[in-house]
């Protein structure tokens, strides 16, 4: 049996701090699927296509991985793709709130598929794709917070503040 981890996110971009837990489910996981959420809602700096492919780029060392998208309800999807569980990284006390009633929405949604959380490394701990957006948008040094093409990719997207201050 092929043990399948759904590993959700907006993925706004990639940190290193998700490199970190998809490395480390891979170790209890026989698969991950990391799988952006596209929320309509949210006003997100990368589309989703560019998402899929920063994630992408930044995975290709990882076999069994799978990078997707989805829409709707996460345990409705966890079902369709298989999963037995929902992967999570949980960094501080202040992420527990939320995961935890999440975790207990789907739970009660669905009850044989087990939400995982995995502690974020301490050198992720502060690692958040709204506090590197943020860096980036005043040309702060992003380098050792995220994968090399979601740094390049920042760039991009603030290339003005980047070129003119640094
Ligand atoms: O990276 P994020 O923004 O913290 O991820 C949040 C995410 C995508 C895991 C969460 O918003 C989610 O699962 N959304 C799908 C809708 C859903 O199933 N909601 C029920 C659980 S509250």
């Amino acid at each position: 049996m092929t043990r399948i981890a759904i590993y959700p996110g907006s993925f706004d971009p990639i940190t290193n701090g998700h490199v970190d837990v998809v490395e480390r489910g891979l170790k209890i996981f026989d698969k991950v699927i990391v799988s952006i959420l596209t929320n309509k809602n949210k006003k997100p700096l990368f589309s989703v296509d560019e998402r899929l492919d920063i994630i992408r780029e930044s995975l290709k060392g990882f076999d069994r991985v799978e990078v997707d998208a989805f829409e709707g309800l996460i345990i409705d999807y966890a079902v369709k793709k298989n999963a037995a569980a929902i992967l999570r990284g949980m960094r501080a006390m202040s992420d527990f709130e939320n995961e935890f009633q999440m975790a207990m929405f789907n739970r009660r949604l669905n009850r044989e598929i087990q939400t995982v959380f995995l502690m974020t490394g301490m050198r992720w701990i502060f690692t958040s794709s709204s506090g590197i957006k943020e860096l980036a948008s005043f040309g702060g040094d992003i380098h050792d917070l995220v994968p090399p093409f979601a740094e390049q990719k920042l760039k991009e997207k603030f290339h003005d503040v980047y070129t003119t201050n640094r």
